[in-house]
């Protein structure tokens, strides 16, 4: 079977406002001979240091020339097969504006193989940019101190070991339900060299889990909501720690914590932030050897949503998701996008705020799953056997998940028209 890629379907200009306008992918005009001073540099700062650098998780560090230069070619090869950095979105569908986007646009590609091309010439020193300072081990990139940090027990990794995964749990000292604008997750200073990923699960007070974590990959920035949008966190809760670790050259200890900022006492947020999975497929089919098993699951938003983040959620076996819209009454039809998925990296897609896609009441969120179960797929851990859904790893899944703000029809419409109102000035303006 051969993989279907959704098209674009034509939207009417009425509902054209509710996505954000495309990419501009600004050229930059690849200066003719590239070197790593002037051209590669500030690209690698960017992009490519926040993992690659002495005591994170990533195999090596690229932070300055002579770290890079024996890696050339094999950088080459990840960042034109847009296997580095890992981030995932299709480029060529639907919404490119993501406020933790630090993939590479076809210019930085085509640049950066210019250069290996040319053997990797170092440049003038003199149009070196400053090296990047990190502080992210030690300093939160909330707009503020936290409030409350729920600091997990320790767990040690061996030194040189395989991966592993462990759940650990803490409970949060609230004595009173709290609403919460800000928050982010994160390993101990040492964990940093250890943590793959992380999500913290919140496990409310009558012990039901709160199905969607506030997650942590390396590089994901505090996630702030905007005035007036929060969500509740319960005295009584506890947070679930799940962690998948890699391994360091010693043991190391780690102690993620998470990190919240509320609003004050008393403040009840009028746009309540939810966390919702979608179209959850419990019948999934994924024949023996099949390379683009698909499936398809369709959810009803049955209130005006804007969708904030999105994390498509499959297991070992998924290699892609799709969403799209279809609208109640016209039954026009809108792809969101699409998501290359790879189980190693949980990454997590948070819209631009004037990207947020405003969807109406009645819609139907279509999300459009493949999967990946033939011998080509490195990580498919038995390819001689039929898949279907279940908890475990090896078992597999296919989920929508959610994070955003149910509305009333009066802020949905008000929404749209603000929209509207940015659509017109970015025209004029030409963005
Ligand atoms: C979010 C973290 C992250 C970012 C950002 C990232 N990498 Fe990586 N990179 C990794 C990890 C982790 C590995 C090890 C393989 C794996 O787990 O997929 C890796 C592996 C590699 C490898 C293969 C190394 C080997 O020994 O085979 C290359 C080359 C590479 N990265 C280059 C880059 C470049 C160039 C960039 C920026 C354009 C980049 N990476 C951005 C985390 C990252």
């Amino acid at each position: 079977m051969s993989r279907t890629i959704p098209r674009w379907t034509a939207v009417s200009a009425s509902l054209a406002g509710l996505l954000a306008f495309g990419a501009p992918a600004a050229a930059q005009g690849a200066s003719s001979q590239p070197t790593y001073a002037k051209d590669v540099a500030p690209i690698v700062q960017r992009s490519c240091q926040t993992c690659h650098r002495p005591g994170q998780m990533a195999p090596m560090s690229l932070m300055t020339y002579e770290e890079i230069r024996p890696y050339a070619r094999a950088i080459k090869q990840k960042i034109v097969s847009r296997e580095m950095p890992p981030w995932g979105v299709d480029p060529n569908i639907g919404i490119q504006r993501f406020k933790n986007d630090f993939s590479l646009n076809n210019e930085e590609i085509a640049t950066i193989s210019k250069w290996v091309d040319a053997g990797a010439p170092l440049g003038n020193l003199a149009e070196m940019p400053a090296p990047r300072v990190f502080t992210d081990e030690i300093e939160w990139s909330l707009p503020g101190e936290p409030d409350l940090v729920i600091t997990s027990p320790p767990f040690t990794t061996a030194a040189n070991a395989q991966e592993a995964w462990a759940e650990l749990y803490a409970d949060v000292p609230l004595t009173e339900d709290r609403w919460v604008r800000a928050y982010q997750s994160r390993p101990s200073k040492d964990g940093v060299k250890v943590v793959h990923h992380m999500v913290a699960y919140i496990i409310k007070p009558d012990g039901e889990t709160d199905g969607y974590g506030l997650h942590y990959v390396p590089g994901k920035p505090a996630t702030i909501y905007q005035e007036g949008a929060g969500f509740l966190l319960r005295a009584g809760s506890k947070i679930k720690f799940d962690m998948h670790y890699s391994s360091y050259d010693t043991e190391v200890t780690d102690r993620p914590m998470v990190g919240l900022m509320f609003y004050p006492k008393g403040y009840e947020p009028p746009n309540k932030v939810v966390r919702l999975n979608w179209a959850s497929l419990g019948d999934l089919d994924i024949p023996v050897g099949e390379a683009n098993a698909r499936s398809d699951g369709y959810a009803l938003i049955r209130d005006n949503f804007r969708l904030m983040t999105y994390l498509p959620h499959m297991h070992i076996r998924g290699s892609r998701q799709c969403i799209e819209l279809i609208y109640p009454e016209t039954g026009q039809v809108q792809m969101l996008n699409c998501f290359e998925f790879n189980f190693q990296w949980q990454l997590v897609f948070q819209y631009e705020e004037d990207a947020q896609p405003l969807i109406p009441k009645g819609t139907i969120l279509h999300v459009i799953n493949y999967h990946d179960n033939s011998m080509g797929n490195k990580y498919n851990p038995d390819p001689k056997n039929w898949t279907g859904f279940g908890q475990r790893t090896v078992d597999d899944m296919a989920i929508a998940m959610g994070e955003g703000m149910r509305l009333s029809d009066e802020e949905f419409a008000r929404m749209v028209e603000e929209r509207k109102q940015l659509m017109m000035e970015g025209r004029k303006t030409g963005r």
